[in-house]
């Protein structure tokens, strides 16, 4: 049986069998995309009781639109997601993944469809600097950028990770963690809901973000990388994008 090698992070490697990537023609016929996420990211995923609302969430279904198909939206922790595109649980991935070289050995990125990056996220009154921070403990979530991005600012046993994100921000809630680093728009988001608990600090890290499909999967990858550029070009992406973000967060 063929394996595919899988690296979701830097400490992980996993062999998974391959099955047989949807291709467009079999999506297309079969009149739906199964796109995952992990919907615990507001406002790129998340869940308002039943519903899955978002920026990525909205962005996923225009997508969808431009392929004449509809979008079956799967919820999954995040650091599972990329291994899922290996055994075909699903076709897409549209998570907030940056594009890293790692990453790209196990998947196919398509073109960046936003750019932002990491902040950090204190208490009121706490260390907000990656100067004030160093060797503190700080949380993020498991399988993301922002792993080794902690490591090399604040030391190696400077990192927490939790599966998701709201452990992660429960552990600044609760002082077991002096600060937080997290995608930018998430961080706001989070110092918005919890009024007087939160600051926001410095910028700690620039990334470009894609959707990723299974490796290979050249006619899907084609045609999402079309959605993408036709809702940037046709106004839909920047009518998205200032709903939910107040600004264009397309990469320049
Ligand atoms: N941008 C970061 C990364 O690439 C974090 C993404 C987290 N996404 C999520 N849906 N929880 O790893």
């Amino acid at each position: 049986m063929k394996k595919l090698i899988l690296l979701a992070s830097g400490l992980l490697a996993l062999s998974i069998p391959q099955a047989q990537a949807r291709d467009l023609a079999t999506i297309k016929s079969s009149g739906t995309i199964r796109i995952a996420t992990n919907a615990e990211f507001r406002p790129f995923t998340f869940m308002e009781g039943n519903t899955m609302k978002g920026f990525e969430y909205e962005l996923g279904n225009l997508i969808a639109k431009q392929m004449g198909v509809k979008a079956v939206w799967v919820n999954q922790p995040f650091d599972n997601l990329l291994i899922g595109l290996g055994s075909d649980r699903y076709d897409l991935v549209i998570s907030s993944h940056g594009i890293t070289p790692e990453r790209q050995k196990a998947v196919d990125f398509t073109n960046p469809h936003y750019c932002s990056g990491a902040i950090i996220l204190a208490k009121k009154g706490g260390p907000t600097t990656a100067a004030g921070l160093k060797g503190k403990q700080i949380s993020t979530q498991l399988g993301t950028t922002y792993v080794p991005v902690i490591e090399k600012l604040f030391g190696k046993n400077s990192v927490k990770t939790f599966p998701d994100n709201a452990k992660a921000l429960q552990a600044l809630q609760s002082g077991r963690v002096t600060a937080m680093v997290n995608e930018k728009f998430y961080s706001l988001a989070a110092a918005k809901a919890n009024p007087g608990m939160f600051v926001v600090g410095d910028s700690v890290y620039e990334e470009r973000i894609g959707m990723a499909v299974k490796k290979g999967n050249k006619t899907l990858l084609d045609a999402v990388n079309t959605g993408i550029a036709t809702v940037q070009k046709n106004g839909e992406y920047a009518k998205l994008s200032s709903q939910w973000f107040g600004q264009d967060v397309r990469c320049k």
